[in-house]
């Protein structure tokens, strides 16, 4: 039978472990074909859950976009833990907040700060929102392996790219107290970054008993600027991806 929203079956992934989740439906094609022209095929799409698998040094690999946010991030996995799938790894852009990190860098998280609503349904807030010691060690030699520049430590995950980000162009100009002057204060705890989808994923992946990690390009250091560079962005997709594909083949 096929999943409800990501329509994939069983019979489709046949016995893969491992799923890369990137947001973007368009960068799914992208990824998996850095696996090689006949090593990969198009699954399915629906909504914003567009699939493809792939083959890495004979391992087969997942990658299906779960869409912007934890709320669908939380069906894709939700489905995919159904078929089967034990280690998942996001694979995703984000704007960075600490001095010295670049466009370009990666950043590994080890663990988000939870402002989703999503994690909130499937543990307490007193519950920690951390990645799998085994990904995360992946995904840094991985880094390692192709010279990439990383960094490893604390993300924040927003339900919002605007507000909850501090990003004062939203459509009033306002931003409620909570998250006025908030981006300093994380930069002060040493938070590295901001995106929107960790925190359920690392929430899940614990309670399911089944193991997470994320890996980001950074495409803004919020610091200097607003607004990434478009240029930029592919290069990021692709060593995000190469950097992804890699910490796959090193999973149990
Ligand atoms: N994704 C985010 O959530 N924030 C950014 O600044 C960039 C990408």
């Amino acid at each position: 039978m096929k999943a409800y929203h990501i329509k994939l079956s069983e019979k489709d992934i046949g016995g893969v472990k491992t799923a890369l989740l990137p947001g973007d439906p368009m960068r799914v094609e992208k990824i998996a074909s850095l696996a090689g022209k006949n090593n990969f095929k198009k699954l399915t799409s629906n909504r914003e859950f567009f699939s493809a698998l792939c083959t890495v040094q004979n391992i087969p690999i997942l990658v299906i976009s779960t869409g912007i946010g934890c709320p669908s991030l939380a069906i894709a996995v939700e489905e995919l833990a159904h078929l089967g799938i034990e280690n998942f790894i996001r694979v995703g852009t984000t704007g960075a907040i600490q001095p010295g990190i670049l466009p370009g860098d990666l950043i590994v998280s080890t663990a988000a700060v939870r402002l989703d609503g999503t994690s909130g349904h499937y543990a307490p807030m007193s519950y920690p929102a951390v990645a799998s010691y085994d990904i995360v060690n992946a995904l840094v030699r991985s880094a390692k392996k192709f010279k990439i520049r990383h960094h490893i430590g604390v993300t924040v995950t927003s339900d919002t790219f605007y507000p909850g980000q501090e990003r004062y162009d939203t459509f009033t100009g306002h931003i409620i107290r909570d998250y006025r002057g908030s981006m300093e204060e994380w930069k002060k705890l040493k938070v590295l970054n901001y995106e929107m989808e960790s925190s359920a994923l690392f929430v899940m992946a614990s309670v399911f008993g089944l193991k997470s990690g994320t890996v980001c390009g950074v495409i803004v250091n919020r610091s200097e600027n607003e607004k990434p560079d478009d240029s930029f962005i592919e290069k990021v997709e692709k060593e995000t991806g190469t950097v992804a594909l890699e910490a796959a083949t090193k999973l149990k």
